[in-house]
Formats: C-alpha cells, structure tokens, sequence
C-alpha cells in the first residue's frame, strides 16, 4: 500500500509524526528517503519528542547511529555516508533490537533492512510544503492509512 500526503507546514509535520508515534511497536523500522534538506531529520526530531524524548535529537550524519533510552529506545541512523554495499554488526543490531528504529538514506544500506518496514519518501516542494511518499511492506500495510488521514 503506497498513498501520498502533502505537508504545508512544520506544525503539520509534527502532528503527522505524533501520529506515527501512535502506531510504534518494539522492533518497528522506519525508512527515509528524500534530497538533502528535505526533512528527514525534522521528522525523527518530532518523531522523538512525540515519544517522549527530552533530549535534543541531531542528526547522526558524522556517528551514523545515535540512540536515545526511552520507554521504546530510539535508533537513529544516517546512512548518507555509506553509499555502497555496506554491513555492520552495530548498526544490524540497533535495527534488529526491539527499540525504535529510524533510517536516513536508507538505500544505501539496503542489504541490512528488514523485509518488513515502514518507508516514507519526502519531496521538496517549496521551502516549507512537502509531498509523502509513504509505503508499508508486510505488516506495515496497515498502518499507512491510518497515519496518512
Ligand atoms: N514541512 C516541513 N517539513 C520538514 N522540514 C521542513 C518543513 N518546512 C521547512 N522545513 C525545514 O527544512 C529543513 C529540513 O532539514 P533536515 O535536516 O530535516 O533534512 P534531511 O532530510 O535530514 O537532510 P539530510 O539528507 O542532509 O540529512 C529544516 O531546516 C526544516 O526546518
Ligand atoms: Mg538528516
């Protein structure tokens, strides 16, 4: 299942995010794609604080994965950097735990991404409007809809 949302707005980012963080589950996997700039990192902020994250969540472009405790920890991962064919034991680890895990540039670490996931796709639109791509595989299928009303 594939649907498409335009955002207008920050505020309309986060409340989509609270919405995400209404369907988490221990292990869930959350794949980003979208330019440099798009919003990828935005959305894992307002994804972390509709968690309950206090702490300031910054992009892991430099460490690649930063985690942050939580009643469901919060794996945060940027990919951007490892363009190729790339396996790594702690990053297979964070995605395949029973935390939360969020994947910036998700295509370039593909061969350690689950069958099942839940990818959302953002497109620059102008400076704050975006358009969503968002696709559920296996028992991700049901909960597009439901954060895409
Ligand atoms: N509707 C919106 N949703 C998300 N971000 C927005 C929106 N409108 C404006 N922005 C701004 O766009 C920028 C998005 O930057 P962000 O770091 O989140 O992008 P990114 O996709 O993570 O990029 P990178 O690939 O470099 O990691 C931020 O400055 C954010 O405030
Ligand atoms: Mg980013």
């Amino acid at each position: 299942m594939k649907i498409s949302k335009r955002i207008y707005t920050l505020d309309e980012m986060a409340m989509f995010a609270e919405s995400i963080a209404q369907t988490l589950f221990p292990g869930f996997v959350l794949c980003l794609s979208g330019d440099l700039g798009a919003g990828k990192t935005t959305l894992t902020q307002f994804l972390g604080k509709a968690m309950g994250i206090k702490d300031t969540i910054t992009s892991p472009t430099f460490t690649i994965l930063k985690s942050y405790k939580n009643a469901l920890v919060l794996h945060h991962i940027d990919a951007y950097r490892l363009e190729g064919t790339y396996e790594d034991f702690e990053l297979e680890e964070a995605i395949y735990s029973d935390g939360v895990s969020v994947i910036e540039w998700y295509e370039n670490i593909i061969g350690s991404i689950p069958d099942a996931y839940l990818s959302i796709d953002i497109d620059f639109v102008d400076d704050m409007t975006r358009e969503l791509k968002i696709e559920g595989r296996g028992k991700y299928e049901t909960i597009v809809k439901a954060i895409s009303d």
